[in-house]
């Protein structure tokens, strides 16, 4: 059992009883008596007398020993602890179904304790399917739940089983523009709101600064409608995470690539909006009971940099809709010739956006027949969809434009030696950026014969060979 389950275990515990989440000083006992620390720390640490804290922490033992049926103190805490095992968090959390119990905790206890914690758990999980209140509910910035989704089940799982099981902190959802990660996140909502007390999102289409984005977050958790904040930015910052120890927050920040800066390499903020950095670091390092979910064309850097086993910072990189789906998708929307239909599907990448953009055109200028589009050479890519490639090209570095442009021309696959050829870049200049490419998922690679080869997704390539200057295709100096 590690300490961020004891303390979930515990605050389920004392949620049950009292109608009340652990606060910071009785996680600080706890965090202290599992570590082996005296009460004196942390009376030091919350500017308290010891007594208090000895107070506090009575009280809490005494609540933990009413529901195990167990005299519990500081001293046997962490071994009657150790005793016990949450089991399996698929249980706790009821993965599969739409109403996840909160605090639904099932105790293994050891033969010594079996008959009356046994007894028990039907009245825990009793009391906290009746008693378990309706997150407060912040979505005003979310997109609304449309009629029709389109099967996102696996997706939907994995990001759940992150989220629940794995106790993530932080998740970027990254993908190309109408991709589906607004419409996926919201659908993911109601599967997953009764393990939070705040469901929030927050959009950063307008580029927010950090403070005015923490002062919003920080007020409706508080529920108050002004809130004087420090004005350091760190203080600032130390409130959130106190208020996110607290309570469980589910936090989504949407178009989160509006904080990035353009023309450099992946994930670098713009200017005035690195300090969003030291709020994902610390969301993504810092123990709390909450979790974040950012939404974005690409992940900020801290991001690649907080990733590591413990699975608490991920990144899940949303691709298109399969091809059963996406024909699914093309028969809705009365389109014809279902043998091209998986052509039309990889073009796109399976995009649901991009799908319904040329399904549109396709019914206005072919009357639904997706065979004579694809007739036409090159292949007609409307206003709006330019629109968004152009977007995403202009935020690419100059290296990456002629990477990518360079990428365009010619053989379909490309290796790196035939790339350091072409573009005559130092080999560290090319390698960065293709992994800046590849980050960005505009960039695909094969392994041939023991050597790995590139190549630009499909759409992109034809909008770079079709529809920009050339300016990029034809060898340039060495820019850097
Ligand atoms: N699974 C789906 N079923 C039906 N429609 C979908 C699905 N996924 C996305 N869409 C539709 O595609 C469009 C784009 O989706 P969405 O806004 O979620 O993309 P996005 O990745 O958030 O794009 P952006 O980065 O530009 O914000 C929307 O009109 C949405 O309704
Ligand atoms: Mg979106």
């Amino acid at each position: 059992m590690t300490l961020n389950e004891v303390l979930r275990f515990v605050d389920d515990i004392v949620f049950d009883k009292t109608g009340k989440h652990l606060d910071s000083l009785q996680k600080a006992i706890l965090r202290a008596t599992w570590q082996g620390e005296k009460y004196s720390k942390v009376a030091q640490e919350y500017n308290c007398t010891k007594f208090h804290v000895g107070n506090v922490a009575s009280n809490l033992w005494q609540l933990i020993s009413q529901e195990l049926n167990e005299k519990i103190h500081k001293s046997n805490f962490r071994a009657a602890m150790e005793r016990y095992q949450i089991s399996n968090f698929s249980n706790v959390f009821n993965l599969g179904g739409n109403n996840c119990l909160k605090g639904n905790i099932n105790l293994c206890p050891d033969n010594t304790h079996s008959p009356e914690t046994k007894q028990k758990l039907p009245t825990t999980q009793t009391a906290n399917q009746n008693n378990t209140p309706l997150p407060k509910v912040d979505l005003r910035d979310a997109p609304d739940i449309k009629k029709i989704f389109y099967d996102r089940s696996t997706e939907l799982t994995t990001l759940k089983t992150w989220i629940v099981k794995h106790r993530c902190r932080l998740i970027t959802v990254s993908g190309i523009s109408g991709i589906g990660k607004s419409t996926i996140i919201r659908h993911l909502i109601p599967e997953i709101e009764s393990n939070f007390d705040h469901i929030i999102w927050r959009t950063l289409r307008t580029s927010p600064p950090l403070n005015v984005t923490l002062k919003n977050l920080i007020e409706i958790i508080s529920n108050v409608t002004e809130i004087n904040l420090p004005n350091n930015t760190d203080a600032q910052l130390s409130m959130l995470i106190e208020k996110i120890r607290d309570m469980r927050c589910l936090i989504i920040l949407d178009d989160v690539q509006q904080i990035l800066n353009t023309g450099q390499l992946i994930g670098n903020y713009k200017p005035g909006y690195e300090n969003y950095g030291n709020l994902f670091k610390i969301i993504g390092e810092l123990p709390h009971n909450s979790f974040f979910i950012l939404n974005s064309w690409e992940a900020p850097l801290e991001i690649f940099n907080l990733m590591d086993d413990d699975s608490s910072v991920s990144l899940f990189q949303l691709t298109g809709l399969t091809e059963k789906v996406a024909r699914e998708m093309l028969k809705n929307r009365g389109l014809l010739d279902e043998e091209k239909w998986q052509e039309l599907i990889n073009f796109y990448q399976g995009n649901p956006q991009w799908l319904k953009l040329v399904g549109e055109t396709i019914k206005k200028l072919f009357a639904g027949s997706v065979a004579q589009y694809l007739s036409y050479k090159p292949l007609f890519l409307s206003d709006e969809l330019t629109n968004i490639l152009q977007q995403h090209f202009q935020r690419l570095s100059e290296l990456e434009k002629q990477v990518i442009s360079q990428l365009s021309e010619g053989e379909k696959y490309v290796s790196i030696s035939q790339l350091l050829e072409k573009s005559q870049l130092s080999s560290p200049e090319l390698f960065q950026t293709l992994l800046s490419l590849e980050r960005r998922d505009l960039i695909d690679k094969i392994t041939d014969k023991n050597e790995i080869l590139f190549t630009v997704k499909p759409v992109f390539r034809h909008y770079i060979k079709n529809y920009i200057s050339h300016k990029y295709t034809t060898t340039i100096p060495n820019i850097l």
